[in-house]
């Protein structure tokens, strides 16, 4: 069994209110419920955390390192572009990690268009909608059982 760390940055406790045209309409926790529930019947622990505050996305990031957790699946929402310390924790970290979007950033305004992340990620998922969650971790798993 392993342990795999879902991390949601600023905004995204609002999923299913905030633009839902964008976003779509279901809420953080039913994404964080079918994840938890994906990795259970996978034999996996999904742990998930969600902050406004890019101190405590680096806090539980340093945290995941003594958790022993094997993979990290980040939405970092805005500070993927314009956060180096998130890119620094991730980093140091040391644990694989793949990035997620919603929404098709590189359609969308200039400056969402820059990660600090994505070339240091192991896989980037962009604009697949809330799925893309779902997509991420069965790739980890998959690549947890291989
Ligand atoms: C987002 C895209 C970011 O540009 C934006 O700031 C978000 C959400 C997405 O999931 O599409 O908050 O990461």
């Amino acid at each position: 069994m392993a342990k795999v760390l879902v991390i949601n940055g600023p905004n995204l406790n609002l999923l299913g209110k905030r633009e839902p045209e964008i976003y779509g309409h279901e809420t953080l926790a039913d994404i964080e419920h079918s994840l938890v529930a994906q990795g259970k019947s996978a034999g996996h622990e999904v742990l998930c955390f969600q902050s406004n505050a890019e101190h405590e996305l680096i806090d539980r990031i340093h945290a995941a390192m003594d958790e022993g957790v094997a993979h990290i699946i980040i939405n970092a929402g805005a500070y993927t572009h314009t956060s180096i310390a998130l890119r620094d924790a991730l980093v140091a970290s040391g644990i694989p990690f793949t990035e997620v979007h919603i929404s098709d950033v590189h359609a969308r305004e200039a400056f969402r268009h820059h990660s600090y992340l994505s070339d240091v990620a192991s896989n980037v998922i962009v604009g697949k909608g809330v799925k893309g969650y779902a997509m991420a971790l069965e790739a980890v798993i998959n690549n947890l059982t291989t």
